[in-house]
């Protein structure tokens, strides 16, 4: 909900960073500022309001020629977090010399002890602001090197930043650093941008360097050098951002839900990207904010989420309970909220929501942290109500997801899952080995997906054979299970072909009454615990006519003979197929809806953010 643009290099930065605000907005803000260096001097303009009222007030009050001089600087959206959305709580916030100049995405949870010590230091603080403290620790550590002032500043905070930092004693360079928030730069020809989004960015190039957790990075006009908080140089590659900005925001894809399907293995890059420990053969999850010993702890798990969240939470339960050796359960996050669920401090509740603003979620969040729970929230959106209230947990760095049926979230929350449930069983169960080569599994999650998207085509010919059916059913076991509901919802929300989820052995305790011939199951058989059972259930379907889409896995010639229909994944492990399988089974609904000219990016009666209960 905050954004944060940074430009350095030869065009008017004011006019630069107006316009890179006003690509943020869609986060939702509250007030705006933005810092420029002129002469060596740091000018800050802030409004509360609009990006467009922010505009109109630097126009009428700086001197016309700043905008043609000034061409570095910082901006910011705010989204009140720390006090109200006024002028003297928007960032820029400045250091008592008034040559620091930060903006800042995140909270640091520690401001009010810092901000304590300073205070008894001297300082004057002018905002009720998290940030204005970072600005002055900032300052205060400054020796005469801003950038080993913005470490050391940075060893001492706790909680989330994505930041820049604008010095009038260095003014060729913004220096940029995240922890949890993201920040991404965008390397031009002569000039360089620093974001918070890349939306914010792509309209000047497509050459981007993501920065990963602890990232410090020193920007010029013409060089990013990236450091680790102890000042070691870190490299991280030029990515391209793959994104053509001239097509509109699909991209040039007939839907928003085709594209977000097809960014997954961007979207799980970034969700896995400086995550994975391959020494340790575990999960480096700073914003999870807990101890070893804290993890160690732990007696239960609970995860609570609605819809598409709270399937990708029906998978974590499979990925604690066998790589964690912990009790995990799930619940809908409604149901949670008024069961009066008993809970104690060694329960850590994972509340799931791409949005973070779902109502029932939210609720549920209050509930658990009113029983004392440890909680913690799996949020897509950066700065969302439940990632706010929770103050703790992993972001998924999905990017924007803007079709009303989730996908890449739905596959970022299971991977994250898979993290953090590898970490929990880093400290409890397994050995360093084990863990490596589950570690090298997750790492190779988007080459798996890629490999599934490849199959597009086949999974449209596919659907199409399939389009005109009223009725379909969905089966799996396992973690397969919750895939099968995911893959039948995907179909119900977008294509209206009334579908349903079963676990494998479920449908002949009734459902099985419903088919008739040809009537589709669609049968997730990877080649996991559990297939043989499946193939026998598959075999009860048939044995009734029905006609049977089987998911197998690559090369599986014996599950392949059960199927009239097959879309093959890649082998890996059990836990880690779940996302393959899902994309297949998203590709396989947007194409049924395809077919039957359904409005795929906005189906009927459903909103994106469901904020009521
Ligand atoms: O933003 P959330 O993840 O909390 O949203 C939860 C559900 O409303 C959401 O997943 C919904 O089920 C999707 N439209 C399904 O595609």
């Amino acid at each position: 909900m905050c954004g944060i643009v940074g430009y350095i290099g030869k065009a008017d930065a004011a006019s630069f960073l107006i316009n890179g605000l006003r690509r943020l907005e869609y986060r939702g803000d509250d007030s705006a500022g933005l810092a420029v260096m002129e002469d060596g001097r740091i000018a800050v303009a802030k409004s509360p309001g609009k990006v467009s009222t922010l505009s109109d007030r630097a126009r009428a009050e700086w001197p016309a020629d700043r905008f043609e001089r000034a061409t570095t600087g910082i901006a910011h959206t705010r989204w009140a977090t720390h006090g109200p959305p006024t002028e003297v709580n928007a960032h820029p916030h400045l250091d008592r010399s008034g040559a620091i100049a930060l903006v800042h995405n995140g909270i640091i949870e520690n401001y009010r002890g810092l901000r304590a010590r300073l205070e008894a230091k001297g300082h004057l603080f002018l905002s009720e602001t998290d940030t204005e403290v970072l600005a002055h620790l900032i300052g205060d550590c400054d020796k005469g090197d801003v950038f080993q002032a913005v470490c050391h500043a940075l060893h001492q905070v706790e909680g989330t930043f994505g930041i820049a930092v604008l010095t009038a004693r260095e003014p060729g360079k913004i220096i940029a650093a995240r922890r949890g928030s993201p920040i991404v730069i965008g390397v031009g020809e002569g000039e360089t941008i620093v974001a918070s989004d890349a939306s914010a960015i792509l309209a000047h190039t497509q050459r981007v360097i993501y920065l990963d957790d602890n990232d410090i990075a020193i920007v010029s006009a013409d060089s990013v050098d990236i450091r680790d908080l102890n000042n070691v140089p870190v490299i991280r590659e030029i990515a391209e951002l793959g994104i053509d900005a001239a097509a509109a925001e699909k991209d040039g894809y007939e839907h928003f839900m085709l594209k977000e399907i097809h960014e997954q293995p961007h979207s799980l890059a970034n969700a896995i990207r400086g995550r994975l420990d391959f020494n340790l053969g575990s999960a480096v999850l700073s914003g999870m904010g807990t101890s070893a010993r804290e993890l160690a702890e732990l007696g239960r798990v609970v995860l609570v989420g609605c819809g598409t969240s709270l399937h990708a939470g029906l998978v974590g339960e499979y990925a604690f309970e066998d790589l964690a050796d912990l009790h995990a359960e799930v619940q809908q996050a409604a149901e949670f909220r008024y069961r009066n669920p008993i809970l104690g401090s060694r329960d850590l509740v994972v509340a799931i929501s791409q949005s973070g603003e779902t109502a029932d979620t939210l609720a549920a969040v209050r509930e658990a942290r009113q029983k004392g729970a440890f909680v913690m929230s799996l949020c897509n959106v950066v700065g969302s109500t439940i990632a706010r209230e929770t103050g703790r947990g992993v972001y998924l760095h999905a990017g924007p997801e803007i079709s009303v049926a989730s996908t890449k979230a739905f596959t970022c929350q299971v991977a994250v899952l898979l993290m953090m449930a590898l970490k929990l069983g880093r400290g409890r169960r397994f050995c360093r080995d084990e863990g490596i080569r589950l570690a090298r599994e997750i790492e190779r999650i988007p080459q798996f997906v890629e490999e599934v998207i490849r199959l597009d085509e086949p999974i449209a010919a596919i659907a199409e054979s399939y389009a005109m059916t009223e009725h379909a059913f969905f089966i799996g076991r396992g973690p397969m299970f919750p895939v099968a509901l995911e893959g039948a919802l995907k179909v119900k929300e977008i294509s209206y072909i009334h579908a349903e989820g079963y676990h494998a052995a479920e449908l002949k305790h009734g459902p099985i009454a419903l088919l008739e011939k040809d009537t589709p199951v669609i049968a997730i058989a990877c080649d996991i615990p559990g297939k043989d059972k499946t193939l026998g259930n598959i075999e009860e379907c048939r044995a009734r006519g029905a006609r049977i889409l089987g998911l197998i896995t690559d090369g599986d010639q014996e599950a392949a003979a059960h199927m009239d229909d097959a879309i093959a994944i890649p082998r890996c492990h059990p836990l880690v197929a779940t996302i393959p399988a899902a994309v297949a089974l998203q590709l396989f609904a947007y194409h049924l809806a395809r077919h039957r000219g359904c409005e795929i990016d906005q189906p009927r009666n459903l909103a994106k953010s469901v904020t009521v209960e």
